[in-house]
């Protein structure tokens, strides 16, 4: 969309709108969201998919490593009857000649209906929409958003628990760099009754602008480098990568593999909780973990981004109320 960069809240209304953050969303929109997600479930569960967007074409941009988002808008796009673009690493399109990041976006805006674009910069994907008509979707901006993450996370949650209020999450390791952390954060302020931990070496705490949207909205916040006390409390635990890509080799040898969710750890849960990670997981989850039923990251979570990412690009096509 042109000249609205993003802060345009959805307010009921998908159609042509960018998917740039997660305060875009009312508790409303949300429930949009994985309404539809539920039907687009229940669609590729009896028929593995539909043609609603039959001669739609999706281009995704991606600028940075994926294989969770990547595969799973393309296989949204697919199983909804359209087609798509794959640029999965720029380096073979003419961004690797160094054309402008502004003049890709234009180029692609020629051939498609729906930009999907990952980035590693800040305020890239919004910056993007500001250049093109068409409604474009951030699949992850460096260290700011990965709003399409946190709603399926919103989607499994549900889906596992129940229910969307009245929970104490964990996010759980790296947490100054890991943009689904923020995304699912601010996600979840709408919902009464949240209280959520932050649990994270001392050197990555949680982001200030996360801390402070969180404050504002006068959602409980405990911050600690310390998990022990709080598992038999916690409904879920979310644990997160240490972000290498955006550190340096000083700090991430100091963080990484010093919180690592064994089976030690997740006997002091509740029975009645999830343990969930984004992935890739490099090892701060041990493989023994996987088998426990409140493991939902394998089993569920990820499957879930393509029905959450179904229900998105129909949305913004307008071919779905
Ligand atoms: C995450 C991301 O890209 O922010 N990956 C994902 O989309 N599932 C997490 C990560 O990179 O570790």
């Amino acid at each position: 969309m042109a000249n609205q960069a993003g802060l345009e809240k959805i307010n009921g209304n998908f159609k042509g709108k960018d998917i740039l953050d997660a305060n875009q969303f009312s508790k409303k929109d949300i429930d949009i969201v994985l309404k539809t997600a539920e039907r687009m479930k229940k669609i590729v569960l009896e028929k593995g998919g539909t043609d609603i967007l039959k001669g739609k074409i999706m281009t995704a941009m991606f600028f940075e490593p994926s294989s969770r988002t990547f595969g799973s808008f393309v296989a949204a796009m697919q199983r909804l009857g359209g087609g798509f673009i794959p640029l999965q690493g720029m380096g073979n399109t003419s961004a690797g000649k160094g054309e402008s990041f502004e003049d890709t976006v234009q180029t692609f805006t020629s051939y498609s209906d729906v930009i999907v674009i990952r980035h590693p910069e800040v305020g890239s994907v919004a910056k993007a929409a500001e250049v093109t008509s068409l409604p474009v979707i951030n699949a992850g901006d460096g260290i700011g958003e990965h709003p399409t993450q946190a709603l399926y996370d919103l989607f499994t949650i549900k889906d596992e628990l129940g229910r969307l209020e009245n929970l104490h999450l964990a996010f759980f390791g790296e947490l100054a760099r890991y943009r689904p952390v923020n995304s699912l954060a601010k996600l979840l302020a709408v919902y009464p009754k949240i209280k959520l931990s932050f649990i994270s070496p001392p050197q990555v705490t949680m982001n200030p602008k996360t801390r402070e949207y969180l404050r504002e909205r006068k959602v409980p916040i405990f911050e600690s480098d310390k998990i022990e006390d709080i598992l038999p409390e916690i409904d879920v635990l979310y644990v997160t990568r240490v972000k290498k890509e955006f550190m340096s080799e000083e700090l991430y040898k100091k963080i990484q593999g010093k919180y690592i969710v064994d089976m030690k750890l997740v006997n002091k849960m509740k029975r009645k909780s999830v343990i969930m990670h984004p992935l890739p997981r490099i090892g701060e989850i041990t493989t023994e973990v996987d088998a426990d039923p409140r493991a939902v990251y394998l089993r569920s979570q990820m499957r879930n981004g393509l029905y959450v990412r179904m229900a998105l690009l129909a949305l913004v096509l307008g071919k779905i109320k």
